[in-house]
């Protein structure tokens, strides 16, 4: 079971980091494709925020094969009951945030495809659509999920229900911090390397490389930047996930070796892609070497979390 939820969890992660900065990747080409008069740009810029509406909605349906999982589990009544205690302050309004996330970025790219969008005010306004459905997704979900599993663990005193001040004070432990900044710094990674991919895919020869180098940048940097916030989360987690991570048990800490050999691999692989070589071949490698490591940090998380 614990191997499954580990499967769906990844999975989970993945497809919400695209759903989350694929907009914002989507409003760069929109622009660079609007300055450099690129037809071929524009159209994948638009596919990129097409891939990012279809990741949101299959994100939310592996959410919930991974909400059942975490049902059937041991730890389903603790994470349940966290889950009922900010379901009023915060859950229902989720729901909402999901719904005004899609009609912002649907109706962003119905514009973007149906209209030349010639006024300066109808190509901001489109943009700042695909702009708030991004940064509501950064914003309220991986806070409260990492909020719902604290609670579900007992590593905060919260008062059920949790009413919105509340759930405010809880913003600022160091855990949610960082686990929001090594989320948010993962989309980035993922966007921009699908981003890149696409390009080397699909425009013309003369456009492909500077572009497809952009992308792949936008993926390096924030990935080099994980190594301060990785510390950083790994330093704010109790003392019995660290002392697991730290070889308390020894599958966890084999698998947390690992994953960093392989987010140290990715970056190598990935500042080759930004600097030198750019071929399909690489950046499929590297692709794999991303999804490798958020499979393999996702089983560490989970596990030095004794499965909760
Ligand atoms: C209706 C929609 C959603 C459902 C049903 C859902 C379901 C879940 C479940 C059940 C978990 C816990 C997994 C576990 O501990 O095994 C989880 C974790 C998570 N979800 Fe979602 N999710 C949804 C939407 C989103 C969105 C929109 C985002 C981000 C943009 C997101 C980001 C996360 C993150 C970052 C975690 C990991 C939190 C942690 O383990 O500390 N989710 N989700």
């Amino acid at each position: 079971m614990i191997w499954l939820r580990i499967f769906f969890l990844a999975l989970h992660l993945f497809l919400m980091n695209l759903a989350s900065v694929g907009p914002l990747m989507a409003i760069w080409l929109d622009i660079r494709a609007r300055r450099r008069d690129q037809p071929a740009v524009d159209l994948l810029g638009r596919r990129i925020g097409w891939w990012s509406l279809a990741a949101l909605g299959l994100g939310i349906l592996v959410g919930v094969i991974q909400g059942l999982l975490v049902w059937w589990g041991d730890g389903g009544p603790a994470y349940f009951d966290a889950l009922f205690a900010v379901w009023q302050s915060k859950v229902i309004y989720g729901f909402w945030e999901i719904g005004f996330s899609f009609v912002c970025l649907a109706g962003y790219l119905f514009w973007w495809s149906s209209s030349e969008r010639n006024a300066l005010w109808q190509r901001f306004v489109s943009r700042f659509l695909a702009f708030l459905a991004a940064t509501n997704l950064l914003y309220h979900f991986p806070t409260l999920f990492s909020i719902v599993g604290m609670i579900a663990r007992g590593e905060v005193d919260v008062d059920s229900p949790v009413d919105s001040g509340e759930f405010r004070t809880l913003l600022v432990q160091g855990e949610v911090i960082w686990f929001t900044l090594h989320f948010w710094f993962a989309s980035f990674a993922v966007s921009g390397l699908l981003a890149g991919i696409a390009c080397l895919q699909r425009l013309p020869e003369e456009q492909r490389e500077d572009t497809a180098g952009a992308a792949f940048t936008i993926a390096l940097v924030p990935t080099v930047l994980q190594i301060p916030v990785g510390f950083l989360l790994t330093t704010s987690l109790n003392s019995g996930q660290q002392s697991r991570l730290m070889g308390g048990d020894s599958l966890c800490t084999a698998l947390f070796v690992v994953s960093l050999g392989l987010a140290f691999w990715l970056m190598h692989l990935l500042a080759g892609l930004a600097f030198f070589e750019r071929t399909s071949n690489k950046a499929y490698q590297t692709l794999a070497a991303l999804g490798g490591t958020i499979l393999l940090m996702t089983a560490t998380m989970l596990l030095s979390r004794g499965g909760l």
